[in-house]
């Protein structure tokens, strides 16, 4: 090869590792991330997901009472969202992420009705086909946490998003976006249909 040659072909080698670095630096991988012992990592830019809903003060129990308001806002891995939207089911690797805010009522010009405050806890469930036995799993990370363990299946996470979530363990009847999907795709759940 000419020296006019190697030059460019090592200065189109530079340019493409240049190119090519800052993506795989600073973009997340589109699945769950796990620690060195198996913890899940925290999903830190999950407010850069697809936004489905926010239920204020829902209880599923009629005894709780509550001394204060709560908002919870849910959101998903948008590669997950997107393949919902074309098949009405969630792929191996979905990610929701449930964010509990206080609710608050004074504040600035705010005369009646609630606002979001601050995060009380955030709520994670995952579909890893091949590392949970039932495919799917949560996670509950306190504040500030940068990995959470898994909540063991005895807990009533489990029990209660299998009996009543309408689409494979998830709440689907309460994100409006994707309920009118689902129905058309026919993957409803018999029993919410
Ligand atoms: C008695 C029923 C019930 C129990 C128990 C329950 N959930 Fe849920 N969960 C719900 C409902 C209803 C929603 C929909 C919330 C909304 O519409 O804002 C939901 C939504 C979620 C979501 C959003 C994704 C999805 O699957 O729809 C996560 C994450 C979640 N719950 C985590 C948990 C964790 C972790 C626990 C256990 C510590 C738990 N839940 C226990 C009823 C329940």
């Amino acid at each position: 090869m000419r020296t006019a040659t190697k030059l460019f072909v090592f200065g189109a080698a530079i340019f493409l590792v240049l190119a090519a670095a800052p993506q795989t630096a600073t973009r997340p991988k589109p699945g769950p991330e796990y620690a060195s012992d198996g913890q899940l990592q925290f999903p830190a830019n999950y407010r850069e997901w697809i936004y489905l809903s926010s239920g204020f003060d829902m209880s599923y129990n009629e005894a709780q009472q509550m001394d204060h308001h709560m908002f919870d806002n849910v959101f998903v891995n948008p590669e997950a969202w997107r393949a919902f939207v074309a098949t009405g089911k969630w792929p191996d690797k979905t990610i929701f992420v449930l964010e509990a805010r206080g609710a608050e009522g004074k504040g600035s010009i705010n005369q009646k009705g609630n606002f979001q405050g601050s995060v009380m806890a955030v709520e994670v469930h995952v579909k890893d086909q091949a590392r949970f036995a039932d495919k799917w799993a949560f996670f509950g990370f306190t504040a500030g946490a940068k990995t959470a363990k898994v909540i063991p299946s005895s807990q009533n996470c489990y029990s209660c998003h299998s009996e009543h979530g309408a689409v494979d363990t998830t709440f689907v009847q309460f994100y409006p976006t994707l309920m009118p999907i689902a129905t058309a795709k026919g993957t409803v759940e018999a029993a919410h249909k």
